[in-house]
């Protein structure tokens, strides 16, 4: 048997989706472990799920400019050597060089169904538009903001009388499975990306894997 993935996770804030993939490594469903925590806010919540040694966090502002923080962020990602790296509520944009030196490890969970509403408030842009579903994706990160190959999508209704606030708080609840099922598929192998195609077991899929109600990637 293989020693479980390495995973490490870059959140900015509270860390629901870190709590949720923690969850599923001690029920046993996810054969990885989180070997580090790493973010651009040191009062970030997420920090405290994990114990010192695995944390990593400085301010932006205490660097020269950007490189020099993508620099020391990815010196630190490297020191817990990831196989994959989940970018989980991570709110600050990763350089070209960074996505460069993890291409390939890099995940982000995105609350839309991109390529609908990169970027902020996705929710009240897609209330804004009056779409009848919304949802989350993961995505394999590219310099381009939130533009890489989509791995797996969850979607959502949007119901009378939904705010930003109850439409985030729907969106989350599929949020957390699906992260979930997408590293279970990605630690197994099962899927890859390639030149921007995605790859589930060795063959080209042209639409994302869709999660089903019983908390399964389908195709
Ligand atoms: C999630 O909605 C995620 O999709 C977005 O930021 C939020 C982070 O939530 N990028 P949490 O910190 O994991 O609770």
């Amino acid at each position: 048997m293989s020693a479980p993935s390495r995973i490490a996770v870059l959140a900015s804030g509270r860390g629901s989706n870190l709590q949720a993939i923690l969850a599923a490594i001690a029920a046993g469903q996810l054969d990885a472990e989180v070997v580090g925590v790493l973010s651009d806010k040191p009062e970030a919540p997420a920090l405290h799920s994990v114990p010192a040694a695995r944390r990593w966090a400085r301010a932006p502002r205490d660097f020269a400019d950007r490189d020099a923080f993508d620099a020391a962020l990815g010196d630190a990602l490297a020191g817990f050597a990831p196989d994959w790296i989940v970018c989980a509520g991570y709110m600050r944009i990763l350089g070209a060089a960074f996505v460069a030196r993890f291409e390939g490890r890099l995940v982000n969970i995105h609350p839309s169904l991109l390529p609908l509403y990169k970027g902020l408030h996705t929710h009240a842009r897609a209330l804004a538009a009056g779409d009848a579903e919304h949802g989350a994706s993961v995505h394999f990160v590219v310099p381009e903001l939130d533009a890489g190959t989509v791995l797996a999508q969850a979607r959502v209704p949007v119901l009378p009388g939904d705010t930003p606030e109850t439409l985030a708080r729907r969106v989350l609840t599929v949020e957390h499975p699906l992260l979930i099922a997408s590293l279970q598929w990605l630690v197994a192998g099962r899927v890859a990306e390639q030149d921007g195609q995605l790859l589930v077991d060795a063959h080209p899929l042209f639409s994302p894997l869709r999660l089903d109600c019983a908390g399964q990637l389908q195709h």
